[in-house]
């Protein structure tokens, strides 16, 4: 039907956001999380590699004043946020960027949304796979046990092979496949036992507290911070989890902005307290964090601490369990975003193929683990996590922009939460984005334009006339008339 329309309007075609929400009642997902349970899913989703690991190679980039890299970083995030919160109260469909962009900016962008999400979902995954293996190699050294590093590293970081990242991404495969995603309660035990051994990591290195690391503040001058905010920026990712729960969430409208917000919130401060922690009993100063790049640099600080390893044994133990379920919840979301898009007529039907007797997507979680096992296995830590930022902060621009053209198109729509400020805080939710993606390495960004373009290639040789707003099996929309609001 749609091939016969021009092409600026094929691919500007939206979803109607009144039809998805509708969608989404119908859908069939158990309405079962209350705000307490979203607010520690999000939790779950954003603390892992990235505090765990990440830290210890962002310091060396700014010294103490990393402290204010997390908060710029923090910042960024709080207006994303606040989009994220507009339009999860909105539209309070599962999935997330991508069915919003769906409904407010149209069918091109919600592909580039949905293509950046696999650098948000999948190569995180990834990422969040090789901190796991640093914690797994600490823990096993404890009781004697050294992996080869052949076989715990990537190609040029001294090894042939991660096979320990590739094992939890198989190992969860597995879970997956048996229907497990993970279960309210499950996440609530796993978030505080993350908790709890962060906080249990700052008891011990404050008792070796020193005021005279945190000078000088500024090594690396105010540029450094800004560099190591990009680079921090990783570890706020997944606060946006809440919003690919909307269809299982018992009061969206109420409960979805207030778990994002409030989800952000703790793990900055719990952040803040860590990086105080690390910088006061380990020191400031990027001489400080040499041959220390991608360890598990909270177990090794404190067995320096401690002068023993029972410390650290606990803390990667600790990370070890809790940073497993970061894969496994990423990973599933991964999948299910495949999902949608595949249902959406954007990608191959294989995605959406449901194993009767296990009711998951067999094919898509094969396709999922297999890419994912091969950037974890060869490609560095830093690589995986720059390359997931770019494209979630990516995702972040177009949520801030999605936000600005529902306001237009549909300023009646009922929202139960209003970014305050408008249009200053979407705008500047946009801005803060770009400035993050400026301070990344300019090889990152090839990757990303690289990425970008072959998604362009698929979009326009398959989905374009693939998709079921293409073939009519979904209502076009277009934006006016609304109706009066009668008060
Ligand atoms: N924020 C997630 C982490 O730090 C991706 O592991």
């Amino acid at each position: 039907m749609s091939s016969s329309q021009p092409l600026v309007k094929q691919v500007m075609r939206v979803k109607n956001p009144d039809h998805i929400v509708e969608e989404a009642d119908h859908g069939g997902l158990k309405r079962s999380m209350g705000l307490f349970a979203l607010l520690m899913f999000s939790v779950g989703s954003i603390i892992g590699t990235g505090i765990f690991v990440i830290l210890g190679e962002a310091i060396p980039k700014a010294g103490p004043a990393v402290i204010l890299s997390f908060v710029l970083a923090a910042i960024v995030c709080a207006f994303s946020a606040l989009s994220y919160a507009e339009l999860a109260g909105t539209i309070p469909v599962s999935g997330s960027s991508y069915s919003y962009a769906y409904a407010t900016l149209g069918e091109i962008l919600a592909w580039v949304c949905g293509w950046c999400l696999m650098l948000e979902y999948g190569v995180a995954v990834s990422a969040v796979a090789v901190g796991w293996g640093q914690y797994l190699n600490e823990f096993l050294a404890a009781f004697g046990i050294a992996i080869p590093p052949e076989f715990a590293q990537p190609p040029g970081e001294g090894g042939v092979v991660n096979i320990p990242a590739v094992f939890v991404v198989v190992a969860c495969m597995f879970l997956l496949l048996r229907g497990a995603s993970e279960s309210a309660t499950m996440n609530n035990i796993m978030v505080i036992l993350k908790l709890g051994i962060l906080l249990f990591f700052c008891v011990v290195a404050f008792t070796a507290f020193d005021g005279g690391n945190f000078q000088p503040f500024l090594p690396l001058g105010v540029a450094g911070i800004g560099a190591a905010a990009g680079q921090v920026f990783f570890s706020y990712i997944g606060f946006d989890a809440a919003s690919t729960a909307g269809e299982e969430a018992k009061n969206p409208k109420r409960d979805l902005p207030i778990a994002i917000i409030g989800s952000l919130i703790i793990v900055t401060i719990m952040y803040l307290l860590v990086t105080v922690a690390v910088i006061g009993a380990n020191g400031g100063q990027p001489s400080d964090y040499e041959g220390q790049s991608g360890e598990a640099i909270l177990a090794t600080i404190a067995n320096n601490v401690t002068g023993s390893t029972w410390a650290g044994t606990l803390i990667a133990l600790g990370a070890v369990i809790s940073i497993f379920s970061v894969v496994l919840v990423t990973m599933y979301g991964q999948t299910r975003i495949l999902f949608a898009m595949g249902r959406d007529g954007l990608l191959p039907k294989t995605f959406t193929k449901v194993n009767p007797r296990t009711q998951t997507p067999v094919n898509n979680t094969i396709i999922v683990t297999v890419i994912i096992s091969i950037l974890a296995a060869f490609i560095p830590l830093g690589q995986l996590a720059e390359a997931t930022s770019i494209g979630t902060l990516f995702a972040f621009m177009i949520v801030n922009a999605g936000v600005i053209s529902l306001r237009r198109s549909r300023p009646n729509m009922p929202r139960s939460f209003k970014t305050p400020l408008y249009p200053i805080t979407p705008i500047l939710g946009v801005v803060g984005c770009l400035y993050l993606i400026a301070s990344l390495a300019w090889i990152t960004w090839v990757v990303f334009f690289a990425w970008l373009a072959l998604g362009m290639l698929i979009y326009f040789t398959y989905g374009i006339k693939r998709s079921r707003l293409a073939r009519g099996e979904a209502d076009d929309w277009t934006p006016d008339p609304e109706p009066p609001v009668v008060s």
